[in-house]
């Protein structure tokens, strides 16, 4: 496979950003990088099953650290399609509301190959996201979301894996339809199934769902 040569080494664009860690995903060391997703195919296996990846989740302590990135993506063809901005403040309705705690800046790119890059960072010190990270690290994957034809079916399969619905049924909604899981060791994954021409990485109702969920962890 042709490799590709940057100043943190060679990278393969079908390797794998991912490894696991005790059923929780991270990103390797050096692998969360603008180098690797210029060039990177969106195609892995993660927890055994080959898939491609709609978008995944890179986390950053502060909002000057995610514009940075978000600038180095920039210098390889990476365009923006949602924010930057606050979480939902600049993204949803008015009377849209969620708890203080869950807000995040959010910004999400979308690379030549097709796939999507969130940054996220927490709002303010404390939050949902400030311990997110403080448990977890910033090498942590807060969620990778998985392009599939049919969620009911692929449902069946990621519960085969220790995959448990966070509801009862996919949240639908704007062309997108999503349904998250997460296994016992509390990794989030994402099934999702859009319209070729929505770009967007989620539906107000939907990731407001989701952060909900995961107060209850
Ligand atoms: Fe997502």
């Amino acid at each position: 496979m042709k490799q590709l040569e940057t100043s943190k080494g060679k990278f393969s664009p079908g390797e794998s950003p991912f490894w696991e860690k005790s059923g929780l995903l991270e990103f390797k060391p050096g692998y969360a990088t603008s180098e690797f997703f210029a060039q990177w195919s969106f195609q892995t296996k993660i927890y055994g099953e080959a898939v491609e990846v709609d978008h995944l989740v890179v986390s950053f302590p502060d909002f000057t650290s995610l514009e940075n990135y978000a600038a180095a993506l920039a210098k390889f063809q990476g365009k923006i399609v949602e924010g930057p901005g606050v979480f939902p403040l600049e993204f949803c309705p008015q009377n849209y509301t969620l708890t203080t705690d869950l807000w995040i800046h959010l910004e999400t790119i979308l690379m030549p190959s097709g796939g999507l890059i969130v940054l996220q960072a927490p709002h303010t010190e404390g939050d949902r996201t400030d311990r997110f990270i403080q448990e977890r690290g910033l090498a942590a994957v807060h969620h990778v979301a998985i392009k599939v034809d049919d969620l009911q079916t692929a449902a069946l399969n990621w519960q085969e894996k220790d995959f448990t619905p966070l509801s009862l049924e996919p949240v639908v909604g704007d062309s997108l339809s999503q349904w998250f899981f997460r296994n016992s060791a509390g990794q989030i994954i994402e099934l999702i199934n859009r319209s070729p021409e929505n770009q967007a990485t989620f539906f107000c109702q939907n990731i407001g769902g989701l952060r909900m969920s995961e107060t209850q962890v």
